[in-house]
Formats: C-alpha cells, structure tokens, sequence
C-alpha cells in the first residue's frame, strides 16, 4: 500500500514537473470564465496574454476591479468592480498607475480636448494587447486619423534626435564599463534624464518639447563630455604606455649591441 502511494506521488510530481507554468500558476476566475464566453468577452484575454500588463504581472482585476477568486461575486459592484470605463473616463482608469505620464497628458492638448474626441491612452497604445512604448507610435497613419500630421512629425524629430543622443552615451557608458572604470554615477544621470524625457510626449506641445528636449539634450551633452574627457586621458595613458615599451626596447637593443660589440673586441 504505502509503495503504492509512493509510486502515485512519484507520478504527481513528475507530471508537475512538465507541466508549463502557466497551467501551475492558477488563471484568476476572471481569465476562467471570460476564456469560454464568445466574441468581445473573450478576445481580452487573447490579447492581454500578449501584453506588457500580463508580462508584469498586471491582471484583469487590477485594471477592472472585482474578485478574482470568487466565481459568484467577482463583478459584483460589493468585489470593487468597476466594469469597462468610457470613452472620457480611460486617462484616469490607466492613470491610477501611471501617475506621471497621466498628469502631463491632461495638462496637454489632447488631455484638454477629451470630450471633442482628443485622443486618450486607448487609441493610441491599444487596451489589452499593450506593448512596451516607442516612438514608432508616432507615425503618418496614427496621428492624421484626426489632424494633419505637421505638428505631430516636428515633435517626432525633436524626440527621435533626443533618443539617439541618450543611446549614444549608453553605449559610451558600456563601453567604459567594459574597461573597468567606475561610471555608476553618470548612468543613474542617465536613468534620471531618460526617465523624464519619456515623459515629454503626452503633453503634445511642440513648444514645450523643443524646450524640455532641449534642456535632456544638455544634460547627457554634459555626460558626453565627462566620457570625452576619459576617453582622451585614456589615450595619453595609452601614449605613455607606448612610449615606455618604445623605451625599453631601445635600451634592450643598445644593451645587445654593446654586449655583441665587447664579445667581438674579446674575441679578436
Ligand atoms: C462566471 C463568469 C464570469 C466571471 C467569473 C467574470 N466575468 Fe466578466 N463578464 C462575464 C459576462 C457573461 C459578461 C457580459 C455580461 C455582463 O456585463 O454582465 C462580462 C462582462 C465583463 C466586462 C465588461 C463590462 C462592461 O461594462 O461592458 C468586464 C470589464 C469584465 N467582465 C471583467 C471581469 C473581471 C475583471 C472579472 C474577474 C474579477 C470577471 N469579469 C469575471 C462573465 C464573467
Ligand atoms: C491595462 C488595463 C486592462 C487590463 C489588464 C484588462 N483590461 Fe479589459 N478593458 C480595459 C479598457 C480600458 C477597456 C475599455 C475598452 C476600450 O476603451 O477600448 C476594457 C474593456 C473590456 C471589456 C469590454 C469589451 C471590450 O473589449 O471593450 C471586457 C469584457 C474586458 N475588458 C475584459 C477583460 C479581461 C477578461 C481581462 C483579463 C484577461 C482584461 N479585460 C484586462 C483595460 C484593461
Ligand atoms: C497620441 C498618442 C498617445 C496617447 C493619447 C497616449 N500615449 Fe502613452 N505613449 C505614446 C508614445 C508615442 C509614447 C513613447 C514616448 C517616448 O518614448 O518618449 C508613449 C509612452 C507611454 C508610456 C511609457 C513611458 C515611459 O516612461 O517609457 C506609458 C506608461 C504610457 N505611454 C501610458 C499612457 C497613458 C496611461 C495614457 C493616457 C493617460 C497615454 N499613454 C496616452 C503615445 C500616446
Ligand atoms: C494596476 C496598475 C496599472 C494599470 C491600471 C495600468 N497599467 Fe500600464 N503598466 C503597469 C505596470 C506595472 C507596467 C510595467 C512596468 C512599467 O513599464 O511601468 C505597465 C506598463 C505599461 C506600458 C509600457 C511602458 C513602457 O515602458 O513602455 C504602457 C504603454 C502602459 N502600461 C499603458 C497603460 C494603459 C494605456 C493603461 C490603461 C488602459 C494602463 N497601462 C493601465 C501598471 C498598470
Ligand atoms: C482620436 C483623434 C486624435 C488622434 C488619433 C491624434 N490626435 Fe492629436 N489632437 C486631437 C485633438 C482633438 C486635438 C486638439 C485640437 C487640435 O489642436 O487640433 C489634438 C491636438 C494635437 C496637437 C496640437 C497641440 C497644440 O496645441 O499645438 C498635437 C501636436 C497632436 N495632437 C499630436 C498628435 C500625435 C503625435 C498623434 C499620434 C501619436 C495624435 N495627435 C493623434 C485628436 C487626435
């Protein structure tokens, strides 16, 4: 009996073992009874699987509310459900996480004009089958679906030389890392600049992104110079280096002709 049982749980753990982790990992309810509905109701979850969101983490139930582990009162308004928000109502839906990028995009033009169909988080980013963000969003076919693209193609360039220069001194940095210098400090400068350069774009205002840009491209200007400053001490120690070497070699070769020369004197 007990061999038995041992062998049964052999067997458990084995099929435990090759089971994908999805299938350990319980679905919520949500994902459980939304996967066998039709159409609408279950194309979220489809899509979500794809997303940003799912990668980290981010379930149906933290954007939508309700109970995720109770079949009968999960979109019960008593679980916090708060359903699919409308069309006006998404900025403050997403923005309950992401803060900042919610506050500059209500402080800008398509913020302002919400109720005359601005442009809000859904259109242009999706609503389950979210990526991660770049700015290949801003394109011809995206942004004249309403306007004319002019001012949408000068905030484009002014950001795309901005992200250059940011990868630019990335590299830069990796690449004295890779050398054994300590550059620590100018890669949290450059995680600072990053960080509120991405912010930038949801206030669309052409103005106000030639300043902002401005002001992050003298900030890792300043980074680029640091790494110039390195980089030349770098060569003069690489000067000296060679310097030294061409040094030794020389008194290596007079130390060889003098002892050949003392030999032949000896000899003859
Ligand atoms: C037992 C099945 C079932 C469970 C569990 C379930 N749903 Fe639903 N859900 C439905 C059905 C059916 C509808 C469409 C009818 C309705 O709105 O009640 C729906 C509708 C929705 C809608 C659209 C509502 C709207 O306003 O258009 C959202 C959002 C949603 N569910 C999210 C969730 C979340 C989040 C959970 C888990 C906390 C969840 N559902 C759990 C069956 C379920
Ligand atoms: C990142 C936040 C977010 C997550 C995560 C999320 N939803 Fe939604 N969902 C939305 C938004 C926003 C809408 C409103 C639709 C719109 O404006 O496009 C919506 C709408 C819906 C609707 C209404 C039908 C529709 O497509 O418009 C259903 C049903 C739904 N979600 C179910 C789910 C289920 C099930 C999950 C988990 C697999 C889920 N959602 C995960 C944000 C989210
Ligand atoms: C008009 C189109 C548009 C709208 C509307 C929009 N976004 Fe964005 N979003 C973008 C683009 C383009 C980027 C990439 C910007 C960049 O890389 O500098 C982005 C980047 C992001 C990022 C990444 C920021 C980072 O730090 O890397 C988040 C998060 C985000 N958006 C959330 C939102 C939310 C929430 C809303 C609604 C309040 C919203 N977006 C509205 C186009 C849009
Ligand atoms: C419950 C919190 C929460 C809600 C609500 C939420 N998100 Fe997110 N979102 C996250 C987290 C966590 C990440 C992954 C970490 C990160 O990149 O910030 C993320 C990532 C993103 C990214 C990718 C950021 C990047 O670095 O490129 C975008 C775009 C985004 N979310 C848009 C939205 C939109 C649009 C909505 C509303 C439909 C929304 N989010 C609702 C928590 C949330
Ligand atoms: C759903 C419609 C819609 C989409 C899509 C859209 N916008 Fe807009 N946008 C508006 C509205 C409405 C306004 C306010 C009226 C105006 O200035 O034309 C606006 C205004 C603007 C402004 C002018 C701000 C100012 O005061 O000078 C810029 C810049 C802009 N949008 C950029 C973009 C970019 C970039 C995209 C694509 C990533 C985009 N828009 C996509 C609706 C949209």
């Amino acid at each position: 009996m007990s061999r038995s049982l041992c062998y049964l749980f052999v067997v458990v753990m084995v099929a435990c073992w090759s089971m994908p982790a999805q299938l350990l990992a319980a679905d919520s309810v949500c994902i459980q009874c939304h996967s066998g509905q039709a159409g609408a109701l279950a194309a979220p979850v489809a899509d979500w699987r794809t997303s940003v969101h799912a990668e980290n983490g981010i379930s149906c139930n933290d954007c939508h509310g309700g109970d995720p582990t109770d079949f009968g009162m999960a979109m019960a308004p008593e679980s916090g459900f708060l359903g699919a928000p409308d069309y006006a109502d998404v900025p403050a839906f997403c923005g309950r996480c992401h803060v900042g990028v919610a506050d500059a995009y209500q402080a800008g033009a398509h913020g302002e004009a919400i109720e005359e169909g601005g442009a809000q988080c859904v259109v242009c980013h999706g609503n389950h089958a979210i990526q991660k963000a770049s700015l290949d969003l801003i394109n011809e076919e995206n942004c004249s679906q309403c306007h004319s693209y002019e001012r949408a193609a000068l905030i484009r360039s002014s950001l795309v030389e901005t992200d250059t220069l940011a990868t630019k001194v990335e590299h830069d940095l990796d690449r004295l890392y890779r050398l054994g210098l300590n550059v620590e400090d100018m890669q949290g400068r450059l995680f600072n600049q990053r960080n509120s350069f991405h912010r930038i774009f949801h206030g669309v205002d052409v103005e106000r992104v030639r300043q902002e840009t401005s002001g992050v491209q003298s900030k890792l200007g300043e980074i680029s110079n640091e790494v110039a400053a390195i980089d030349s001490t770098l060569e003069q120690r690489k000067l000296w280096g060679s310097v030294v070497i061409g040094l030794f070699v020389l008194v290596g070769v007079i130390f060889l002709l003098v002892r050949k020369t003392y030999e032949e004197e000896e000899k003859g």
